[in-house]
């Protein structure tokens, strides 16, 4: 029996301009874990309220936690405590498969669940799984499904898409053996590895603001910019992930994929169109460009530090080694700060300055372009010391928009030239609510646009940037400096701006 037509929406109209997705189960699997139940669940609910979900939709968690349908369905009821009557509605028929990933029988049992769904609801055979397991299990779930043929689309007019989460391996040997794993059972074309920071507005609006104004690229190059830098500031430690951290560390858990991700679309060349093959041709090649430097080189590049016990909000907070889940003797960096370079033409010469850690004073994801000083200030003196050379200031979280800093006179008799600032701020300029990150990838699955996932070869890339700085560490080359919590990281690493007339931020 079928429902509702397929297509048809439920709830009220899309509020962020989502339209609805066509008809699916989504199948996540890990969905007794954290990412299931504080991310994936809300974003279906917030999916829900906002009418950007078919009618012809449902759930299907797997995972070896043994729950019923009921204590699945009240798990999601409650990740989302204020969410709308239609995730109530929808989260009621959702359904539960408890097993091992190596079991052929939790397959067989799957299959059996999406053939009744498909029957009842009108599903169309339309499979996105979610792979939100530990890393360790992603092959063997993928195996799984290809064994029992839910790998592949069950008619000509539906699809079957597999969503990989990170860490895409822990260096480029192992993300290349991932790959080569998921590909026995998937196309390319069927992969959607998800970065949830493309899926920000504001990462995404680096692209409106680079490509949809005339202003702004002409000096978005070496003629123009200075410098050019990247935070990631989180004011949160490793919470209750310490085991996992451990084994991640800055580098790997920030670095490899959300920062090169903002730096790929900070710096790419413009894409012909902006669409996955448009956009990620271009992401790729400016990650190609990146000097990928020898461990000695990379040593000499980068700060790793560690936070020590410290204060967060007037709250004293403990350090790293004594979180639990963490060897009392880990080396293990919470911060990163590194120095890269872009060979191209548009930025030979340009530094690029990325820096990461936990626990630093506030959450701050921002990127920061310098501009050169002008060639000449009439101005003279003083003056010309103080004035501060321009700065764009891309902010990502929290409190999204972007400032110029320019100089303007002071008002009175003399000639006097400040630096001011020129604000835009997404909250005051549009009223609406933006979609979540992990919204706007979820229907992006399941409608198909792949523009917002990474492509194997940028995982690649991004590995082999990385890997040289992974080894520096191993081999111990680069000191573990520590920094009390609460604070903007090492000292050492206003060192790699060394020589400059700058350092971190924006003066
Ligand atoms: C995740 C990392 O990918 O991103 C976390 O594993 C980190 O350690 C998180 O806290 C940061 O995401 P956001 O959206 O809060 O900036």
């Amino acid at each position: 029996m079928t429902t509702a037509a397929p297509g048809q929406q439920t709830g009220a109209a899309p509020r962020s301009g989502l339209s609805p997705a066509p008809p699916h189960i989504l199948v996540v699997f890990g969905a007794s874990g954290d990412l299931a139940t504080r991310k994936l669940l809300p974003a279906l609910a917030g999916l829900a309220s906002q009418g950007a979900l078919p009618e012809n939709f449902n759930v299907v968690g797997v995972a070896r936690t043994t729950w019923t349908d009921d204590e699945f369905r009240k798990v999601a009821l409650e990740s989302a405590p204020e969410a709308s009557s239609s995730w109530t509605k929808l989260a009621s028929r959702f359904r539960y498969v408890a097993g091992e990933y190596s079991d052929a029988g939790t397959f067989t049992r799957l299959a059996g669940v999406l053939a009744d769904c498909d029957d009842q609801l009108g599903t169309g055979g339309n499979r996105v799984y979610y792979l939100a397991t530990v890393p360790d299990a992603f092959a063997t779930v993928a195996d799984g499904l290809a064994a029992s043929g839910l790998n592949r689309p069950s008619s000509a007019s539906s699809t079957a898409r597999l969503v990989v989460e990170k860490p895409y391996g822990h260096d480029l040997d192992s993300a290349l053996e991932l790959d080569s794993a998921l590909k026995r059972s998937f196309e390319e074309k069927d992969l959607f590895r998800i970065d949830h920071y493309m899926g920000k507005e504001t990462v995404q609006n680096v692209l409106a603001l680079r490509f949809a104004n005339a202003v702004f690229e002409p000096v978005w190059n070496r003629r123009y910019v200075d410098a050019v830098q990247v935070t990631v500031a989180e004011s949160l430690g490793v919470e209750h992930r310490g085991g996992f951290y451990e084994h991640a560390g800055a580098l790997r858990d920030i670095i490899q994929n959300h920062m090169m991700q903002v730096l790929a679309l900070t710096l790419m060349e413009p894409p012909a169109t902006v669409d996955a093959l448009g956009i990620r041709d271009e992401k790729v090649k400016l990650l190609r460009a990146i000097e990928v430097p020898s461990v000695d080189a990379a040593a000499g590049s980068v700060v790793r530090g560690q936070y020590t016990a410290g204060t967060i909000d007037s709250s004293p907070v403990p350090g790293y080694r004594q979180e639990d889940g963490v060897d009392p003797l880990s080396s293990t960096e919470t911060y990163v700060a590194m120095r890269l370079a872009v060979d191209n033409w548009r930025w030979a010469g340009v530094p690029v300055y990325v820096r990461t850690g936990k626990r630093l004073p506030e959450r701050l994801t921002e990127v920061v372009l310098r501009f050169h000083r002008v060639p000449h200030l009439a101005f003279g003196g003083r003056l010309a010391r103080e004035l501060q050379p321009n700065c764009l200031v891309l902010r990502i979280q929290p409190d999204d928009g972007i400032t110029l800093h320019f100089g303007a006179k002071i008002p009175g008799e003399a000639f006097r030239v400040r630096t001011v600032k020129m604000e835009f701020s997404y909250a005051e300029a549009f009223q609406d609510p933006r979609a979540d990150a992990y919204e706007r990838l979820l229907h992006d699955a399941m409608v198909g646009d792949a523009t917002l996932f990474v492509r194997a070869d940028e995982v690649d890339q991004a590995w082999r940037i990385v890997d040289p700085f992974l080894d520096a560490f191993e081999d111990d080359a680069v000191p573990l400096a520590t920094y009390p919590a609460g604070t903007w990281g090492p000292r050492e690493a206003e060192l790699l701006m060394s020589g400059r007339e700058f350092g971190w931020g924006v003066p």
